[in-house]
């Protein structure tokens, strides 16, 4: 059972806390998740913003990019993260192909993420001005995301670091400006030079949020399987981890088998009882086919 404690008593992030932080300069902190019990966690923890991000494909899913996840997986993820979440603003993920082919999909699904999945926000990945327009002027609150934008590494040759030149910097920040004249609230920068993401923070208004580009932001993000050592096909420079719960289930599960196979478990503090003379009466019946062993 899980204690009682943690900062639940603060109030819940909303787009107001978020820019009074920009404006105090008190760093922001994200944090992906996908399934109830790690938002409860994360929430606890006093997290500000959990984003229900499309990295679910990678870390839940087991695909190898976030190409396959859908607006299903989406919502019922989300829903999850909905039950549990008290306090942090939740954040959805816009996957693949739910913005790109018109305004009005765009809309619709963004819609769906509020209504059906709870979230304060959606997230859309790319320079989409048109879309984020259109999803803001339906009221939807958007986050944009910059950079290393992972629905379309293959158009940026892989996962490769963004804004490595002032000419790359100078069109992520023209990106950034006309997302945020568009109706943009919220920037996420991914994979780029510090002094790259600072530059591009310290020309907007909006809360700018980092992923591997830097301290010079307004906040970080940090996909939860990495920071836990629960992702293992690969891990970026970028990525801190704070404890190792693979390892910590893999050894668990290993001791759960072997004292299964041992007989070790389960042992008599597991067993519920049964009253002496019931089981009087079941040894009597001539059906009792077994003999009861003591246990270990
Ligand atoms: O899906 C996600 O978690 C993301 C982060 C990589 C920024 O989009």
């Amino acid at each position: 059972m899980l204690e009682n404690s943690g900062p639940m008593d603060r109030p819940r992030t909303t787009l107001v806390t978020l820019e009074r932080k920009k404006e105090e300069k008190e760093k922001v902190v994200a944090v992906t998740a996908y399934t109830y019990p790690e938002a409860l966690l994360a929430d606890r923890a006093g997290v500000d913003i959990v984003l229900v991000g499309d990295s679910l494909g990678m870390t839940t899913l087991g695909y190898k990019t976030t190409i396959a996840v859908t607006m299903e997986d989406m919502i019922s993820h989300c829903r999850g993260v909905w039950r549990a979440n008290k306090k942090a603003m939740q954040i959805g993920d816009m996957p693949f192909m739910s913005y790109q082919v018109s305004n009005e999909i765009a809309v619709r699904n963004a819609g769906r993420f509020l209504q059906e999945g709870g979230c304060d926000a959606v997230k859309v990945e790319g320079a989409m001005v048109d879309r984020v327009k259109a999803i803001a002027d339906a009221g939807i609150v958007v986050m944009s995301h910059l950079g290393l934008t992972p629905q379309t590494r293959a158009m940026l040759s892989g996962y490769r670091v963004q804004g490595k030149t002032k000419k790359e910097t100078d069109r992520i920040l023209e990106q950034a400006i006309a997302l945020q004249e568009a109706g943009c609230r919220l920037l996420l920068l991914e994979a780029m030079p510090r002094e790259s993401a600072g530059y591009v923070a310290k020309n907007l208004k909006i809360p700018v949020y980092g992923i591997g580009a830097g301290d010079q932001v307004d906040g970080q993000l940090v996909i939860l399987h990495d920071l836990i050592g629960m992702f293992f096909e690969f891990k970026s420079k970028f990525v801190k981890r704070y404890c190792e719960v693979g390892r910590v289930i893999e050894q668990s599960l290993r001791q759960y088998a072997s004292e299964v196979r041992t007989g070790k478990f389960p042992s008599s503090e597991h067993f519920y009882e049964l009253k002496d003379e019931e089981l009087e009466r079941m040894l009597a019946d001539p059906r009792w086919k077994y003999v009861v062993e003591s246990p270990k």
